[in-house]
């Protein structure tokens, strides 16, 4: 039997903006924290570089600003940058209180402006300003926020719930557009359920398992941006996909990623022959912004032939690679591979979706009640690429802006009234999951191949005719059988990657993560894309 659940604030997702807005909230407002996994399964929990923020007395807010708006290729907005980066010592305070261990400098005065934690560099940071707990930042804040979280009597955190759409005034046929609630399948009961909500706060993460090869664990399907489009939602620059320069190449390794601060630190990028070659395309070297490293990976890779080229920090002593970076030095000597002695082999991967849904810096979306937060959103903070360790700093400040307007709003919003429960009374059970399976699998590899690092306009239009086909079998599976979570995670996918191209076909220039060698230059002004839905302000 489905089940109605009421509740000040919903929020879907329970990495590091979910978390962060939920423990923003005073205790006098119900909240439930949803996850569709366990409650670490989205990408925070596997953040390894850390948090980019101004911090030491050597750095300035100008500067910080500056090295987004360069890496952003002229389409961040600036005041969303300057209001980031303003907010960003205050998240860091914030997160410090929370009693996340960030690692201490073992020599505060020296080279770092005193600050009493160690400050790691980043491609594309004129500063050393990347705060972090050795190489596994995000187990670190996570496992502290949700801490925090099981002591407060007023959040429920649901594992194991799969959002499947947000339900809203205009769906139901009533006069208004409001967020009212949504439909969330329980995995234990198989039953969805109704969630009434005074607000309610996408915070879903990104998409990059739209990408065959992706550094993001198994939750990033989107469902934050798919959701909101269907209830009427504008998204922005989807086009803007972030791919990671150095994920570890392994048969036997899924997903994992080699974090941007060995470079930070001198690793130096190899091809199979041990020649050096990044300063063949940037002056920065290593050290170059994220997009210029990918593609200049995957021309080497192409140009030669090559499976992977080598990322080498073993001219460094074995000492202060194990005390750097511990997660990495264990990874890869499970794998056979002793960092300290040889080079690691990389590949680019999928790593981070730099559109999403349009907010604003409240967090608020085109429809009033629904927030969304992190990487879910498009807030202008990023651009045309992402300046590293920006993306968790982007959750936290966010979050707690949209916190505090939620706040201000609650005592004036009443709870939903009595919502329709979720009608499964046309659908059966499916009797051809293979269906699912071979569909996630076409859908994955075809963005891989023709919506990857460098793009046509035939590229596009190919990946466009299969999505368009997928799409309309997934429907007609849809309207027929129970959802489940692969159900519902390939619709959405498809969906997101629908967007993604569109996008990227209205994009005829390149900039940023958009490469495309039909329009190999950039086009002045630079213009944000933004999709907007059929049913947006009807
Ligand atoms: P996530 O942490 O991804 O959480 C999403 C949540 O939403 C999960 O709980 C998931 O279960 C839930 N969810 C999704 N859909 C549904 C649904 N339909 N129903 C219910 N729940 C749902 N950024 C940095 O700034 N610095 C770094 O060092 C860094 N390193 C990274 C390393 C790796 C390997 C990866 C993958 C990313 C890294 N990033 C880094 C990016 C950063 O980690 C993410 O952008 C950020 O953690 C996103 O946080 P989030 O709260 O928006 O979403
Ligand atoms: C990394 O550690 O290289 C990831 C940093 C990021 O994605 O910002």
């Amino acid at each position: 039997m489905s089940h109605h659940h009421r509740h000040d604030v919903l929020v879907i997702g329970s990495g590091a903006a979910g978390l962060t807005l939920a423990l923003t909230l005073p205790e006098h407002l119900r909240i439930a924290v949803l996850s569709k996994g366990s409650l670490a399964s989205g990408s925070t929990y596997w953040a390894q570089g850390g948090v980019a923020a101004v911090l030491d007395d050597t750095d300035t807010v100008d500067s910080h600003v500056q090295d987004t708006l360069v890496a952003g290729a002229g389409l961040c907005r600036e005041d969303a940058v300057r209001f980031t980066v303003e907010h960003s010592r205050e998240a860091i305070q914030w997160l410090i209180e929370q009693g996340v261990p960030f690692t201490r400098d073992e020599d505060p005065g020296r080279e770092d402006g005193g600050f009493e934690f160690h400050l790691t560099r980043e491609g594309g940071h004129s500063h050393r300003r990347i705060i972090h707990a050795a190489d596994a930042t995000g187990a670190a804040i996570f496992n502290t926020l949700l801490e925090k979280a099981r002591q407060r009597p007023n959040v429920e955190l649901l594992e194991q719930r799969v959002a499947v759409d947000l339900i809203t005034e205009r769906r139901l046929g009533q006069t208004g557009d409001r967020c009212l609630g949504a439909y969330v399948l329980d995995r234990a009961s198989g039953e969805v359920d109704t969630y009434h909500a005074r607000f309610v706060v996408l915070a879903c993460g990104g998409a990059s398992k739209v990408y065959l090869y992706t550094s993001n664990p198994d939750s990033t399907c989107g469902d934050g941006i798919a959701m909101a489009w269907r209830a009427g939602c504008r998204v922005g620059n989807l086009e803007f996909n972030q791919f990671h320069p150095t994920c570890l190449y392994h048969p036997q390794a899924k997903s994992f990623l080699i974090t941007e601060a060995v470079r930070g630190e001198g690793g130096l990028l190899k091809l199979p022959n041990g020649e050096r070659f990044m300063q063949r395309f940037h002056s920065r070297a290593e050290l170059a912004p994220r997009d210029v490293v990918a593609r200049a990976i995957d021309h080497e890779m192409k140009r030669l032939g090559a499976d992977c080229v080598y990322l080498d920090i073993s001219h460094k002593p074995a000492d202060f690679i194990k005390a750097h970076f511990p997660t990495v030095y264990d990874r890869c000597l499970a794998f056979g591979i002793d960092i300290t002695r040889e080079p690691i082999p990389v590949v680019p991967a999928a790593h981070y979706t730099c559109g999403g849904v349009v907010v604003e810096a409240r967090g608020r979306t085109d429809i009033p009640g629904l927030y969304a937060i992190g990487e879910t959103t498009f807030t202008g903070l990023h651009g045309a690429n992402r300046l590293a360790s920006n993306s968790l700093l982007e959750c936290f400040v966010y979050a707690r802006s949209a916190a505090f307007d939620i706040l201000e709003q609650a005592s004036l919003t009443p709870l939903p009234e009595q919502l329709p429960s979720w009608d499964a009374s046309q659908v059966t059970d499916s009797d051809e999951d293979v269906i699912i399976a071979h569909n996630w699998d076409e859908l994955r590899r075809f963005m891989w191949d023709y919506v990857g690092i460098v793009r046509t306009n035939k590229r596009l239009q190919r990946a466009q005719h299969r999505v368009r086909l997928l799409l309309s079998e997934i429907d007609e599976f849809y309207s027929n059988y129970k959802v489940s979570r692969d159900l519902i995670e390939l619709r959405n996918l498809a969906l997101v990657a629908d967007l993604i191209i569109r996008s990227a076909m209205q994009r005829h220039e390149s900039r940023g993560l958009h490469y495309t060698l039909d329009y190999p230059d950039p086009v002045d002004p630079p213009q944000d894309t933004i999709l907007v839905p059929p049913t947006y302000g009807d």
